[in-house]
Formats: structure tokens, C-alpha cells, sequence
């Protein structure tokens, strides 16, 4: 296991283009996420957030800049960061639990991988649904089975894009819930990307809003609320309308 110093990620000055589309996603981000910290990542649509994670997840190249996990420079994919995309990826010729079982190390023994594949299936509200392929749950469903392989790289960090969209009201809270536990167990650094203050505030430590493509840091909001927490606490009033305020009006 990482120290929390170890699973700090850090970006210094991350500029990410796309030259085939002669676009510019995201201009000299600077942004430190510390160890265990929730860092709720907002800002419209297309402005750069879910390139930002990828740049977190050695899946895309900055133009200039770094990109640091603790004191090692992040260039290609590796077990210590968990990325859950928009859209759920697993293996469609897989089932769920072997999906989950693909994720554990191989350094575990099989029975242990077992035990562990059947607890990540309860943690994610997935039980009786090991035995299933992946096209045969709903859109959520999907998403809490690509959750639960990205918990079973046991990682440093897990980066999130967008986990709950897609999903009805009443799972996005109970998802969230157990995410919140989840999290706060394991002391995991998470970067949250969402639309939805309601999400940000029941699960972030502070929240960074992006300007409009390209996407630079426009400002950071501490949520300043122990954990745990439902979000519709009234000492989160005031950063809840100073959100709000802040999304509302464009930069
Ligand atoms: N692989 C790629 N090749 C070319 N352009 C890309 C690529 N990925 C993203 N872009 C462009 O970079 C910009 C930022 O995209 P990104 O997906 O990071 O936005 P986003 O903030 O996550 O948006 P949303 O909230 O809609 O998910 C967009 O203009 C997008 O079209
Ligand atoms: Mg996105």
C-alpha cells in the first residue's frame, strides 16, 4: 500500500491537444489532489474533464507539463490508478465475475480471489449477478461491475468520470453512499468528475470548476464538511448556492 504522500497526484502547468482536430482541450493546468483527499472535478460540457483524468491515467499525453503520482511521473496505464470511464468498459465475452477476477492481482490465490470476487460483488449491490455477461445488465448495473473491477486493482487513486449518470435517483444515492464508505475505508484519492452538485457535496473534499474549452482551473471551492455526510446538510447551504452560482454563470 501507498503512503498518502505516495498517492498524491499532481499536475504542473498540463496542456493536452489534440492536433488531428487542431484543439486544444486543456491549458496549463496546475492541481494537486492529496492523499485520500475527494476532489469533485466540474465545469460544461466538452471543456476538458474527462481528458484531464486521462492525462491521471497515463491514457493521454500532455503537450507540455506533468503529470505526477506521488513523486513518479504518470506516462502509461498502471495498476496504482483506477480510471472508470463514462462509459462502463469491461469485457463483453466475460462474465462479471470473471471481469472482477481478471482485475485481482495474480498474486492472489484462487480461492482468495474467490472470497474477494464475491465481496466486491456485495459491495457494489451485484451479488446475485456474477454469473451474468456484461450486454445482459442495465446501464447502471454495468457501471457498479466496472466499479467493482476497478476496486479490485486495489489502487492508490481512483479517478471516476461521471460514475452515477445513467442512473435513477434513488441508486445514484445509494451508489454514492457506498462509494462514500468505500473511499473513506481505504483513504483511496479520488477525482470525481460530475455534473451534479448534489454528488459534490456528498462526496467531495473540495471542488475544482473548469473554464470552457480549453479547460483551465477557473476555481476551487473547499466543501468544508466532515465525512460522513448526506450532502443536504445546512452547513452546506452556502457552498451549495456558491456552486450554483459559479456553474450558472459562464467564464
Ligand atoms: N481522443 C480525442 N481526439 C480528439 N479530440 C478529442 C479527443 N478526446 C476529447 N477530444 C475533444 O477535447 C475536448 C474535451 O473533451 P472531454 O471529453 O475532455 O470533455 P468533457 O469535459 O469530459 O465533456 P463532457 O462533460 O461532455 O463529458 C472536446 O472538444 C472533445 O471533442
Ligand atoms: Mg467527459
Amino acid at each position: 500500500m501507498l503512503t498518502v504522500r505516495e498517492s498524491e497526484i499532481r499536475w504542473q502547468g498540463v496542456t493536452v491537444d489534440f492536433p488531428l482536430r487542431r484543439l486544444r482541450a486543456i491549458q496549463d493546468i496546475s492541481l494537486e489532489v492529496q492523499g485520500g483527499e475527494v476532489l469533485a472535478v466540474m465545469g460544461p460540457s466538452g471543456c476538458g474533464k474527462s481528458t484531464l483524468l486521462k492525462t491521471a491515467a497515463g491514457l493521454v499525453s500532455p503537450k507540455a507539463g506533468t503529470v505526477q503520482l506521488g513523486a513518479k511521473p504518470i506516462s502509461s496505464p498502471s495498476r496504482q490508478i483506477a480510471l472508470v470511464f463514462q462509459e462502463a468498459a469491461l469485457f463483453p465475452w466475460f462474465t462479471v465475475e470473471r471481469n472482477i477476477d481478471l482485475a485481482l492481482a495474480r498474486t492472489i490465490s484462487r480461492n482468495e480471489r474467490t472470497t474477494q470476487v464475491s465481496r466486491l460483488l456485495a459491495t457494489v449491490g451485484l451479488t446475485d449477478f456474477g454469473h451474468v455477461f456484461p450486454r445482459e445488465l442495465s446501464g447502471g448495473m454495468a457501471r457498479r461491475a466496472a466499479l467493482a473491477a476497478a476496486l479490485a486493482r486495489d489502487p492508490a487513486a481512483l479517478l471516476l468520470d461521471e460514475p452515477f449518470s445513467g442512473l435513477d435517483v434513488t441508486s445514484r444515492r445509494k451508489l454514492a453512499r457506498e462509494l462514500a464508505g468505500i473511499i473513506a475505508n481505504r483513504a483511496l484519492t479520488t477525482i470525481l468528475v460530475t455534473h451534479s452538485v448534489d454528488e459534490t457535496l456528498m462526496l467531495a473534499d473540495r471542488v475544482v470548476v473548469l473554464t470552457g474549452r480549453p479547460g483551465r482551473v477557473r476555481t476551487s471551492v473547499p466543501v468544508g464538511l466532515p465525512h460522513p455526510r448526506q450532502g443536504n446538510e445546512p452547513e452546506l447551504a452556502e457552498v451549495r448556492t456558491r456552486l450554483y452560482n459559479i456553474l450558472e454563470t459562464e467564464e
